[in-house]
């Protein structure tokens, strides 16, 4: 039985006030939500303020983003285990943004995958195709690409231990939210790629969460497709009373 996980991926909004008093009023409400696993990303360098907020709550918290080596002349970047030492459980790797904005190929969300794995952060590892690959047709041959180059030498130890986010990138913060249907053919093509390449107990047992214009309106029927095991929630996310009404879809489902 998959356990649901609505993850807050804030990127890069709020200052370290409003990042302060959103964990607060998320691990407030979140008292009230069961039976789902909740996570907040926010941006790294306010992650202490947020971890000192959240400490003893049932909310969990990652980095968006981390480097695959682990110190040395990296300019700018961040360790896995600077953000283990931070209290992080999760990270998120290979968001479309870093995708497409920052040029990240599958090659090096890999490289930080298996760095991640090791210093026992969860990764969130996000895969999504854009408006043209679907108009084409190749939503399958995309995501198939991006999940098998992403996961490259995992064990099935590691895979078991990681979490998939499908976020097809026309979706992502257009409001334009994929229809339950859309959603739920593409976590099942996740699926049966893991399962072909690991085994199916290993399959039926990975979260695959869906991100991409959620909100608490459409949440809960997204959420009740059998393969969505939860949401990767941007622009809602910043909200506490439209994150945890997400999670509250998830409640009813359960
Ligand atoms: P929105 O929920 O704002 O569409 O963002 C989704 C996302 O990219 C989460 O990682």
């Amino acid at each position: 039985m998959r356990r649901a996980l609505i993850a807050g991926n804030w990127k890069m909004n709020l200052d370290r006030a409003a990042s302060v008093a959103l964990a607060k009023a998320i691990a407030e409400q979140a008292k009230a939500v069961e039976g789902v696993d909740l996570a907040v990303f926010p941006p790294s360098v306010y992650i202490d303020a947020v971890r000192e907020t959240l400490h003893g709550s049932r909310v969990s918290w990652g980095a968006q983003n981390m480097y695959p080596q682990p110190n040395g002349a990296f300019t700018g970047e961040i360790s896995a285990a600077m953000l283990v030492d931070l209290g992080c459980h999760y990270v998120i790797l290979g968001h479309s943004e870093r995708r497409h904005i920052l040029g990240e190929t599958d090659a090096q969300i890999n490289q930080k995958i298996l760095a991640a794995l090791a210093a026992g952060l969860v990764p969130v590892v996000c895969v999504g195709e854009l408006l043209a690959d679907r108009e084409a047709g190749h939503t399958g041959k995309v995501i198939r690409q991006q999940l098998e180059g992403s996961l490259a030498n995992l064990s099935a130890e590691q895979i078991a231990a990681s979490v998939i986010a499908y976020e097809p990138v026309w979706a992502i913060g257009t409001g334009k939210v994929a229809s339950p249907e859309q959603a739920e053919e593409v976590h099942m093509d996740l699926r049966k790629i893991l399962a072909g390449r690991y085994n199916a107990t290993i399959a039926e047992g990975v979260r695959i969460l869906y991100g991409g214009s959620v909100k608490a309106s459409n949440a809960a029927e997204l959420l009740a497709q059998p393969n969505v095991d939860g949401a990767l929630v941007g622009g809602a996310s910043l909200k506490a009373d439209e994150f945890l009404g997400i999670a509250a879809g998830v409640s009813r489902k359960a």
